[in-house]
C-alpha cells in the first residue's frame, strides 16, 4: 500500500528517527522550526545584554571572569542555533533582519532590567534554571541539527544554573543588606520566569501540533510545574521566600500549587511594551550597524584569500590534468 510523504514523515517521527535537513518535510514543520530555532537563537544573543550590564561592575575578579565566560557561552549558543536554523534554508542575514524589524520574537524574560548584583545570581539560578527545564527535552527534539546543538547548550546551561545558585548562596549568608538584595532579586525575577514557559496550554496555539511532531516533548504547563516543584525545594536551602502566598505543597497531586500568573503583563512584554524592549532592540541594531566594517573587512579578506588560492592552484591543476 502506497502511503503519502506526510504519512511517511509522521511514521519516522513516531519511530524516533531524526529528521535531517535534506529529508522531505511538510512546509509547516520547516516554518515552525525556523520560527522556534531562530527565536531561541535571538534569545541567547539578546540575553547577553542584561548580564553584560554587570561585567564592569562585578564585585571581584573571580565573579567578573565567571560572568565573562557565561556571557561568551550565550554567544556560542546563539551561533550553534543560527547554524541549525540555516540548515532549513533561511540565511543568517534574514534572521537578523527579522529580529531588528521586530518580526521575530525573543524570550520575554530578557526585557527586564538587572538592577543590582543579586540579579546576576537570580538570572543564573532562575532564568537559566527555567531555560534548562525547557531545553533538556529539546535534546530529543525530532529535528537532528537542533537536537544535537541542544546537547552542548544544556551542559553549559547547567553550569550556569549552579553558578547562579552559588552566587545567591553567598549573598544569602552575608550581611543584612546582602540578604535583602538576594530576596529583592528573587521577588522581581520569579513571576517573569514562570512566564518564560509560554502561555497556558489552552491558550498556546502551537503546542498540540508541536507535540505531534515531537518538536516539543512536554507542554508549557507541564514544564512550568516541574520548574515550580524544583525551585520551591531549592529555595529552602537559601533561606529565602518565593513571592507567592499561594505556593503550597499539594498532597493529592504531589506537586506545588502556585498563584495566578499575570498574563496581561506577559502579552504586553511579548508585544514590545516591557520595561526594556526598546533598549534591547536598539542595542542589537546598534551592534549590527557598528559591525558593518568588520563584515566588509572579513568578506574582502575571504575574497582575497580565494583569489590567492586559485592563482596558486591554477598552473598545477593544468599540469596534473594534462
Ligand atoms: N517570550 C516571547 N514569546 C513567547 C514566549 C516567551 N517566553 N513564550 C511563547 N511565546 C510566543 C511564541 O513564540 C508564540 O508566538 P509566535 O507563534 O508568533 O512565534 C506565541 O507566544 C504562542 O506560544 P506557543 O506556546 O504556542 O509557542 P511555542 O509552541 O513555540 O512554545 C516556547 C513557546 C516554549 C518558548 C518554545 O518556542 C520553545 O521551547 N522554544 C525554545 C526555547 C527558547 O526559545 N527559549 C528561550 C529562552 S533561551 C534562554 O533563556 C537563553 C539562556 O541563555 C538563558
Amino acid at each position: 500500500m502506497q502511503i503519502s510523504l506526510e504519512e511517511q514523515f509522521q511514521q519516522k517521527i513516531d519511530q524516533e528517527i531524526k529528521i535531517e535537513p535534506k529529508d522531505w518535510m511538510p512546509e509547516k514543520y520547516r516554518h515552525t522550526l525556523i520560527r522556534q530555532i531562530s527565536q531561541h537563537a535571538h534569545s541567547e544573543v539578546v540575553g547577553m545584554l542584561p548580564e553584560g550590564n554587570w561585567i564592569t561592575r562585578a564585585p571581584s575578579l573571580k565573579r567578573k571572569a565567571i560572568l565573562l565566560a557565561k556571557v561568551q557561552d550565550e554567544a556560542g549558543h546563539g551561533l550553534y542555533l543560527y547554524s541549525a536554523a540555516e540548515t532549513l534554508g533561511i540565511s543568517r542575514d534574514e534572521m537578523y533582519e527579522q529580529l531588528h524589524s521586530g518580526r521575530a520574537k525573543y524570550s520575554s524574560i530578557f526585557n527586564y532590567p538587572t538592577l543590582n548584583w543579586a540579579d546576576i545570581g537570580a538570572i543564573g539560578w532562575l532564568v537559566d534554571g527555567a531555560a534548562i527545564m525547557n531545553q533538556v527535552p529539546l535534546c530529543r527534539t525530532s529535528f537532528g541539527p537542533y537536537a544535537r546543538a541542544m546537547v552542548r547548550v544544556c551542559k553549559e546551561e547547567s553550569f550556569h544554573q549552579r553558578q547562579g545558585f552559588e552566587c545567591l548562596w553567598v549573598l544569602s549568608k552575608g550581611t543584612e543588606e546582602q540578604k535583602k538584595m538576594c530576596q529583592d532579586a528573587i521577588n522581581r525575577w520569579w513571576w517573569p520566569c514562570l512566564m518564560m514557559f509560554g502561555p497556558k496550554d489552552d491558550e498556546s496555539p502551537n503546542t498540540m501540533q508541536n507535540m505531534q511532531w515531537k518538536i516539543k516533548r512536554f507542554t508549557n504547563d507541564a514544564l512550568r510545574q516541574k520548574f515550580v516543584d524544583m525551585i520551591a525545594e531549592q529555595i529552602k536551602l537559601l533561606g529565602m521566600k518565593l513571592p507567592d502566598p499561594d505556593l503550597k505543597w499539594n498532597e493529592a497531586t504531589a506537586h506545588y500549587d502556585y498563584g495566578k500568573i499575570n498574563w496581561d503583563e506577559f502579552w504586553q512584554v511579548v508585544q514590545g511594551n516591557g520595561p526594556c524592549n526598546k533598549e534591547r532592540l536598539a542595542a542589537r541594531k546598534n551592534a549590527w550597524d557598528e559591525g558593518a566594517w568588520v563584515r566588509e573587512a572579513a568578506t574582502a579578506h575571504a575574497e582575497k584569500n580565494q583569489i590567492k588560492i586559485s592563482s596558486m592552484l591554477h598552473p598545477n591543476d593544468i599540469n596534473l590534468g594534462s
